[in-house]
């Protein structure tokens, strides 16, 4: 059985799919996954209900409680990899998961972790990718599904989906239509990733 976790520090909206998915097409049946695990680093987060609520294991990690620590960012990976270590995690899955990871702890988890980013990467890494996309007068925006390398929002491409950029689109309004075709992607792109990995 292969064990999933997903990291969260939001809504946790994309997680939520990824979980219903798992659950209406029976992936611990014909995968052999199932998801150990929603993890976040904001234990007040809308994200852990939801996770609760689907009856999924939650567990939080603040990390303001590293803030006084010589180097805060290395001291709350460490932690964070305790933690996910418990779980035996053979896929990572970062779903909205707003911390910037140290490049230790990526090749700790090297090829066992996944982002997804949304814009059509390479273009806009970093935040407030709707509003770069109406700025640079983008014709088309998107989102990705992406293996985690050191390099932020840069790890080799698993899935894209393009969303029209409308007349009069604002940041919300696109961002909404984004998010809409990221609850599809990501959950489809984790399912293919699962199935490349099954023994023949
Ligand atoms: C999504 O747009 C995701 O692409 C980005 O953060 C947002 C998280 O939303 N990384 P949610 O928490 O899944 O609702």
């Amino acid at each position: 059985m292969k064990n999933l976790v997903i990291l969260i520090s939001g809504s946790g909206s994309n997680m939520q799919a990824i979980v219903q998915a798992a659950q209406r097409d029976d992936w611990p049946g014909c995968l052999h996954a199932r998801i150990a695990a929603v993890v976040s680093n904001r234990p007040d987060c809308a994200g852990l209900d939801k996770a609760r609520a689907l009856g999924i294991a939650t567990e939080s990690l603040d990390h303001r409680a590293f803030a006084n620590a010589p180097e805060p960012r290395a001291a709350f990976d460490a932690a964070l990899a305790d933690l996910l270590d418990r779980h035996a995690p053979d896929l990572i899955v970062l779903a909205g998961f707003m911390r910037i990871l140290t490049p230790g702890f990526v090749r700790r988890y090297a090829g066992r972790m996944v982002n997804i980013h949304p814009s059509l990467l390479p273009a806009f890494p970093g935040l407030h990718t709707h509003r770069r996309a109406i700025e640079a007068g983008c014709r088309v925006a998107g989102v990705t599904v992406h293996r985690v390398t050191e390099e932020l929002d840069h790890g080799p491409i698993l899935d894209q989906a393009v969303v029209p950029v409308l007349p009069g689109d604002d940041e919300t309004r696109l961002a909404a239509r984004v998010l809409a075709q990221e609850h599809l992607l990501y959950p489809r792109a984790i399912e293919r990733l699962l199935r490349e990995q099954l023994p023949p």
